[in-house]
């Protein structure tokens, strides 16, 4: 089947009370990876590629690949995401490009770094549904800036400015239509997103709550949303990497996201993880090798393993064949009638 609208398998998680893992790549492998672990559970597929991820791989090749994931992979339903547009023309270009959804993440000026406004973020995210939505493309937006709350990442205010505000994210998801909002509770990106297993003082679960008892219709999406487990941190150490000892977002705390409303999980850190230490044991055990086959294809599976247990953790698994595919032509209309905007 073609590419989907995120839309489409975002609306049917929530109808079956499940989250769908979000996996990012930069390459072959890595689509590969998360297409076997899809097959092999049974489950619906949301693969997303950051502005990064388009550059490295020049994104004309990831958009290709993923034409053949869908030839070789007919049963999937699969999804071309953007993740942290950092423009309304980045997120054109990707939409022009063929991706199925797009993230304008406009808590965060064009620089990706400096917080935005609430004026600026609804009118560039309000543009891109305007242009997205006209051609049946998903929508997510941000609101709130994602960052830790032990690094005091609110610097200058306090620690927790940079969360979500609830009354906020209500206004914004009125005021501009997206079809999904990330919201920021404490977690960020990378390995190192807690000092020690996080609490209720470090990742705002309760924060999450609020914002699904006043927002119930709406799809939340985690963000940093990986748990570093400390099985994939030691195979790195012994063989010659030098991580920092870390936590990530416990898998329960993202079940409890899931019953509460959250149907987008962000997963990236794991999988680089769990490639990368497949590739060291490698090199460290055959020093001798020098066939990228031999290392890539461990790593590939490393990372097929993670996403298949994400897959199965967050309710994903055996809902693949749960529905027919919506075109996106059939989504303009809808949107165009107001059905599901
Ligand atoms: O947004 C964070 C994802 O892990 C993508 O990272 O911007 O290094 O490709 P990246
Ligand atoms: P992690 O770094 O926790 O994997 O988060 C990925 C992410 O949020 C991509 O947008
Ligand atoms: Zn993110």
């Amino acid at each position: 089947m073609p590419l989907v609208s995120m839309r489409q398998l975002l609306d049917e998680a929530a109808q079956g009370a499940y989250g769908v893992g979000a996996f990012n790549v930069n390459n072959m492998e890595q689509i590969q990876a998360i297409m076997e672990a899809a097959r092999e559970t049974k489950s619906p597929a949301i693969v997303q590629a950051s502005r990064g991820a388009r550059s490295y791989s020049q994104d004309r090749f990831l958009y290709h690949l993923m034409l053949a994931a869908t030839e070789l992979y007919p049963e999937i339903p699969t999804v071309l995401h953007l993740d942290h547009g950092n423009s309304v023309e980045t997120c054109k270009s990707a939409i022009a490009m063929g991706f199925t959804s797009v993230m304008m993440d406009g808590s965060l000026m064009p620089d990706g770094k400096t917080p935005s406004t609430f004026e600026y973020n609804v009118k560039a995210t309000r543009e891109v549904v305007e242009t997205a939505h006209s051609k049946g493309i998903t929508v997510e937006g941000e609101i709130g800036c994602l960052g830790g709350i032990e690094d005091g990442h609110g610097a200058g205010l306090d620690a927790l400015s940079h969360l979500t505000d609830p009354d906020q994210a209500v206004e914004f998801v009125r005021q501009t239509g997206v079809d999904a909002l990330a919201i920021a509770i404490g977690t960020s990106h990378g390995a190192y997103k807690f000092t020690k297993k996080p609490t209720g003082e470090t990742l705002k679960m309760d924060r999450l709550l609020e914002i699904h008892r006043r927002l119930p219709n709406t799809h939340l999406v985690m963000h940093g949303s990986s748990s570093v487990p400390k099985e994939l941190q030691d195979i790195i150490n012994q063989y010659g990497g030098k991580l920092k000892p870390t936590w990530g977002v416990p898998i329960e705390e993202i079940q409890l996201g899931i019953k509460n409303g959250v149907r987008k999980i962000n997963v990236d850190t794991d999988n680089r993880l769990a490639m990368t230490g497949a590739i060291r044991k490698v090199f460290w055990e055959k020093p001798e090798e020098f066939d990228p086959r031999s290392y890539l294809k461990p790593a590939r599976d490393a990372m097929k393993k993670v996403v298949a247990q994400r897959m199965t953790q967050f309710g994903q698994a055996g809902h693949a064949g749960d529905y027919a595919p919506i075109s996106l032509e059939e989504m303009a209309k809808r949107y165009q009638q107001h059905l599901t905007a």
